[in-house]
């Protein structure tokens, strides 16, 4: 962390990247940013998977490994588990304490359950764990936080997914899609401050974590959607000319100047069809809430062609 935000600060423009943004405070403020009524990504998707859990049952088929890169708290696959009923689950998180304890909840609430969890950072790799049954393996990547990806980036992604899964396997996975700028706007801005929070709070851990002096109040949330570039993008702007020091090196900021802290990419069902297709993935179905705010897409790795998609981010 202390590399990646000191070479992300001497940038020019100054860019941290959004996987710092989740400490415990970072994480109980993205909960919160989900129960806000403009940010309506995790609503429309749990409508999608609700309303239509046995026709996702149905494509995954009983028996399958389910795996899910970036499980978290694995709250959204209880919406799966009644209906698709996999010979095991594999939940993969870069949090290893926190994942061994959702992991022990789940297999007290569903004891049928075969979980195998295994602590990876799914940027960096995708291996599975050893021992695990043999079965039709899916993955599961919900939340849209393939928005977080450069476009290529989540190309190679896809890719490695396709890798894992192998040839037969398949993936579940939620995408935010385009829409009106207004409506993405207001979810990145909500009235009740939460985001802004959750942008500042990255600031708050530098402190805390680097020994920084960043000033908070001097700091102000930006958000908004490019049209062209089809993303919404964060930043934290200076309100002043002020000077900051992170691990002893100072930093100064014009009025005006802006951390750039998150892309969040929107793909057309169009646009996602042809970039995972680039990555060996056909797809197979697809969902959207009745507003089609969101999406989601079931595909299959029909075989692994060579195709140059190497999956190695940094
Ligand atoms: C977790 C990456 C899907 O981009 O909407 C929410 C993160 N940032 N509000 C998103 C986020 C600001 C979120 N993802």
């Amino acid at each position: 962390m202390r590399t990646a935000v000191l070479e992300g600060l001497r940038a020019d423009p100054p860019a941290i990247p959004p996987r710092f943004f989740y400490d415990t405070r970072g994480s109980e403020l993205f909960e919160a940013i989900c129960r806000q009524p403009e940010y309506y990504l995790p609503r429309a998707e749990r409508q999608i998977l609700r309303e239509n859990a046995a026709e996702i049952g149905d494509w995954l088929g009983d028996g399958c490994v389910l795996i899910e890169p970036g499980a978290g708290a694995s709250v959204k696959v209880r919406l799966l588990l009644e209906y698709a009923r996999p010979g095991a689950y594999v939940p993969m998180d870069i949090a290893g304490d926190f994942l061994r304890r959702s992991a022990g909840r789940l297999a007290e609430e569903y004891p049928w359950l075969d979980i195998h969890a295994a602590c990876v950072d799914f940027c960096h790799a995708l291996d599975l764990p050893e021992g695990l049954p043999a079965g039709r393996r899916v993955a599961f990547f919900p939340g849209s936080s393939l928005g977080n990806f450069e476009p290529r980036d989540a190309a190679c992604f896809l890719r490695g997914i396709a890798r894992m899964v192998g040839p037969g396997g398949g993936l579940l996975i939620g995408v935010d899609t385009k829409k009106d700028s207004d409506r993405l706007n207001a979810a990145y801005n909500d009235c009740g401050g939460v985001t802004a929070a959750f942008n500042l709070n990255l600031l708050d851990r530098i402190n805390r974590e680097l020994g920084a002096n960043f000033d908070l109040d001097q700091f102000e949330h930006r958000a908004f959607y490019d049209e062209d570039l089809g993303r919404i993008e964060m930043h934290l702007e200076s309100r002043r000319e002020q000077r900051v020091r992170v691990a002893g090196e100072p930093f100064d900021f014009d009025a005006g100047t802006r951390i750039h802290t998150e892309c969040s990419y929107k793909y057309s069902p169009a646009e996602f069809t042809t970039l995972a297709e680039r990555a060996g993935l056909r797809l197979r179905r697809r969902w959207q809430d009745r507003e089609c705010l969101f999406a989601v897409y079931y595909l299959e790795c029909d075989s692994l062609k060579p195709d140059g998609l190497e999956f190695a981010l940094a």
